[in-house]
């Protein structure tokens, strides 16, 4: 019965919107603070301290934050010490004007800060006062140890944080502030420490891992490569990849160390049209991404390839629209994430005066989709009756649910758990999203 019980004094619960970062921050969040002898809880009725880790990439942020806080309207009342605060980039980016624009909030704290949380807290919860810690750190060297209370089978590892691009739709270099890289042997050092905990796969993460730089110790390509020759770790992914920076290299370490390194790859194009690339300062043309993808397939002819879209971006024209859907023609995603565009405060693009109205921008987002879901069904038969190297990461009454190489979920029956381990299994039925097979 512990709903009905107290809210433990040091209980803290933390809920977790956007990307990947936010996911391993949020699990930052959790151990430095239990460090601090509190205790993360699974729902906020048993918290006395509640932080909504944000994202602001795309429609409303605010407002979310806004409407989760309302929320807890009645368990503030019910206990005047509760402490909600705010992380993540809305945080980064609305800083002190959060605490204006929502009373009931008590503190905020930016991306570059979550180590201070501890202390932020303790101030906030001792002194009674509201407080905003938001700073980017310019100074140090990006130096982290990754935390995770609980690892499992798969974990995730920042290896470079922030963002130089400045696409022009894109609100992360203003929340995450510049690039920075962690150095290749702390990289490779932490990885070998999360296999000695259990971790099979590990995904390397950044915003651009593709232009990671480790001073003297060399780029991503190096970095996947003693990654995959120095630690123990049996599957390693990376996300997200972006097309300029994609190069040979990288193809030639994926292929020589494909018995680590997956090769399923994340290559967002945003839009299939050269003129549209260039106003979203991408930094490549239909034809160069073309080029790279063909690179890809040379190099790594088993390759699965997922990639985001923006429709709708300002000044795309119908016939730059139709280069988007006829881009899926040509090249074989199996998975699309497509958003309608969203104007970003600081960005250029909310500037273009030349905006698609939001009906079209729906419109072209289902035509999208239709296109892209039709092809999928197509993609998914072709793993019908293949077998694939699945690693299983959960075993709940009787069905064993992996990864393969390729990223695609399968799920399996079996008798035994079979989590950690590497189980070869044969589909039978396949969709886009899943496939379900049984052990060879
Ligand atoms: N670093 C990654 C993207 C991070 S944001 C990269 O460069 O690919 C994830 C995705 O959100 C982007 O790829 C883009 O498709 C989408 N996105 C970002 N800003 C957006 C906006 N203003 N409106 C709509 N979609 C956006
Ligand atoms: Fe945003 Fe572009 Fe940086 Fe990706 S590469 S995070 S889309 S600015
Ligand atoms: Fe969102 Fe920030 Fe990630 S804006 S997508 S949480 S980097």
């Amino acid at each position: 019965m512990e709903n009905e019980a107290q809210p433990e004094l040091k209980g803290v619960y933390i809920s977790t919107y956007g990307c990947q970062m936010n996911v391993n921050d949020t699990e930052r969040m959790y151990s430095l603070l239990e460090m601090d002898n509190y205790t993360p809880v699974t729902s906020a009725d048993q918290a006395r301290t509640i932080i909504i880790n944000s994202c602001s990439v795309r429609e409303k942020p605010v407002h979310k934050v806004r409407s989760e806080v309302g929320r807890y309207r009645k368990l503030k009342d019910q206990y005047p010490d509760l402490k909600i605060g705010v992380a993540g980039c809305v945080a980064q980016q609305e800083k002190a004007k959060l605490l204006k624009d929502i009373p009931m909030l008590d503190f905020v704290i930016g991306t570059d800060n979550i180590d201070e949380l501890p202390k932020v807290l303790n101030e906030v919860k001792s002194e009674n006062e509201k407080k905003v810690q938001a700073k980017f750190d310019h100074q140090s060297a990006y130096s982290v140890e990754t935390l995770i209370r609980n690892p499992g089978i798969a974990s995730f590892v920042n290896i470079a944080k922030g963002c130089d691009n400045f696409c022009t739709f894109c609100v992360v270099p203003f929340t995450r502030g510049r690039e920075r890289s962690r150095t290749l042997q702390e990289v490779v050092a932490d990885v070998q420490k999360l296999t000695e905990r259990g971790v099979k796969e590990v995904t390397l993460l950044g915003q651009n891992v593709n232009s990671y730089l480790s001073s003297c110790e060399g780029n991503f390509a190096h970095l996947l490569k003693a990654v995959s020759e120095q630690t123990d770790i049996e599957r390693i992914r990376y996300t997200t990849s972006h097309p300029k920076d994609f190069n040979e290299e990288l193809v030639d370490v994926m292929n020589s160390h494909n018995a680590k390194v997956c090769e399923y790859i994340h290559l967002p194009v945003q839009s299939g049209n050269t003129e549209i690339l260039a106003r979203m300062n991408r930094g490549y043309s239909r034809e160069d991404y073309l080029k790279k993808v063909d690179m890809i397939f040379k190099g790594l002819p088993n390759a699965v390839l997922s990639t985001d879209i923006i429709v709708g971006f300002p000044g795309e024209t119908e016939a730059a629209f139709e280069d988007t859907l006829s881009l899926l023609d040509e090249v074989r995603y199996e998975t699309i994430y497509a958003f309608k565009y969203s104007p970003r405060p600081f960005t250029k693009a909310a500037r273009f005066t030349d905006q698609v109205p939001e009906q079209v921008k729906k419109d072209r987002l289902q035509r999208l989709f239709d296109k892209h879901n039709a092809l999928a069904f197509d993609y998914a038969k072709d793993y019908e009756n293949k077998v694939l190297e699945i690693l299983v990461e959960e075993f709940n009454d009787g069905v064993c649910r992996g990864r393969s190489t390729q990223n695609k979920v399968v799920h399996f029956k079996s008798d035994l758990p079979h989590i950690g381990e590497k189980v070869m299994v044969k589909i039978n039925t396949a969709f886009p999203q899943t496939l379900r097979g049984e052990k060879v």
